[in-house]
């Protein structure tokens, strides 16, 4: 076969269906850019190694130029009878540089030790962006949590009313797993900062290229300690995988419960029309599709992830053809959160809080019954007396429909004689958030404190 970059000691060309399964040109063309980088670098550690002269090194990296201004501007494509990216790579440097001088490029290289390589070029640029872009969104949040600083939302727990909290605390809660999707991104970069170039098929090269050089010059601390490991393990995909489908779960539950908070029954939220889509019958409807979708992406950014996992399970070393089915799970990840991410961050930043009625619901269902219980500890009953006591206080509210702070003197005397009347001191819900002061609680002080921290944390890494 024309270009191929293997064939000879085959009697024929392969088979039209091989052809057809074997072409991966559709996805690893994404990786064209860094192939022609380490190219650029394997060069210069062939002509370090004395197997390209001064002006052949010049043609070679002259030719490389031209080549990814071709490639950039879509002058040069692959073709149908282009294997891979580094064949189509190669037809394109010999149509450039000669067959003379373009032939000599593959030397001490193999496309086993070139994937493993780009994949990780590619990963580390696509990591700093979703990186950028989930800076964003935890900025619009936070954003959001310091404009309605002092709204309270009725905290839930089994989606129940529990306690009152701040909206801000409560927003700023979904954007500590943000950072710490972050921080996943900064501690992989560690475990993603080496290069398998120079690793070969699986066994390291004879020639003598310095692997250092090339893993600087292409971005990396250092070359691969072991070649096998460099041709072999794809850990730091499925890892980067991993980080990507909890960005996408973080993203879901908010989406959750920004779906329910912008219908009928909560009220909470309204979504700006610039960021909601109509229906095609019901000429009323404006639905919280981003919401939805971001929930809905996040499977598929799962099974990415159980897919990747699924076919590296049981693969023996070294490099096994199988190992090209890492790359379009990944790369459908890294698009998917790039889409999605902007959206969602629009979605937030244009989201209107309907505050009152969250303030009016916060009270309902008891939801300050704890504060009476801890009320009674302040006077020395134990826990467990005055969670009896208030749930006695809670039943009778709820036989006679009343709120907690509705009864007279002489029916909570009739609870409990520690159910004074100054127990509606606590009853009220500014007074119920204030006193949550311990570090991490939803006390405004303490949220303020929070909000710092958080600003802080983003920006250190
Ligand atoms: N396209 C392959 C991959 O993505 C790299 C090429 C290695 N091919 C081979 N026959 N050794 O992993």
């Amino acid at each position: 076969e024309a270009g191929a970059l293997w064939g000879g000691r085959f009697a024929g060309g392969p088979a039209p269906e091989l052809v057809e399964l074997s072409r991966s040109t559709h996805f690893d063309w994404q990786l064209a850019a860094y192939d022609i980088a380490g190219s650029r670098a394997h060069a210069r550690a062939l002509a370090q190694a004395g197997y390209l002269t001064d002006a052949e090194l010049t043609g070679m990296i002259d030719a490389l130029d031209v080549l990814d201004s071709d490639v950039a501007d879509g002058t040069f494509r692959p073709l149908a009878s282009d294997e891979d990216v580094h064949s189509a790579l190669e037809r394109g440097l010999i149509d450039r540089a000669g067959v003379e001088l373009g032939g000599k490029l593959r030397a001490g290289r193999s496309r086993n030790d070139q994937i493993a390589t780009l994949v990780r070029m590619l990963l580390r640029d696509h990591a700093s962006r979703i990186r950028h872009l989930v800076t964003d969104l935890i900025d619009a949040i936070a954003a959001q949590a310091d404009r309605h600083f002092g709204a309270i939302l009725p905290g839930r727990t089994h989606l129940q009313h529990a306690q009152p909290v701040l909206l801000s605390h409560h927003l700023l809660a979904h954007c500590w797993p943000l950072v710490r999707d972050l921080e996943r991104f900064v501690d992989w970069d560690r475990r993603a900062n080496w290069s398998p170039y120079g690793s070969g098929a699986l066994a390291g090269n004879t020639l003598g290229l310095d692997a250092q050089a090339v893993a600087v010059e292409l971005g990396f601390d250092r070359s691969a300690w072991n070649s096998i490991d460099g041709t072999a393990s794809r850990d730091v995909v499925a890892e980067f995988a991993f980080i990507t489908a909890q960005l996408g779960i973080d993203l879901s539950r908010f989406a959750e419960e920004i779906i329910l908070w912008n219908t009928k029954e909560f009220g909470f939220v309204t979504l700006s029309d610039s960021y909601s889509t109509g229906s095609s019958i019901m000429p009323q409807k404006k639905n919280p599709d981003i919401a939805e979708l971001a929930r809905g992406k996040s499977g598929r950014l799962i099974g990415n992830l159980t897919g990747l996992l699924t076919t590296l399970k049981g693969l023996p070393l070294a490099y096994n053809r199988d190992l090209q089915e890492d790359k379009e799970p990944v790369f459908d990840s890294i698009t998917t959160l790039e889409v999605l991410l902007p959206a969602f961050t629009g979605m937030v930043a244009t989201m209107t809080f309907h505050t009152e009625r969250m303030a009016d619901l916060a009270p309902q269902g008891f939801s300050l019954a704890t504060d009476v219980a801890e009320w009674l500890v302040k006077q020395h009953v134990s826990f467990r007396d005055a969670h009896e006591i208030t749930g006695a206080l809670v039943r009778f509210a709820e036989e006679n429909e009343l709120e907690l702070d509705e009864l007279s003197d002489e029916q909570y005397a009739s609870l409990s004689p520690h159910l004074v009347p100054a127990v509606r001191s606590v009853l009220t819900i500014e007074g119920s958030v204030a006193s949550r002061d311990g570090r991490g609680g939803t006390a405004p002080d303490r949220v303020r404190e929070q909000l710092a921290a958080l600003t802080e944390s983003v920006r250190a890494l």
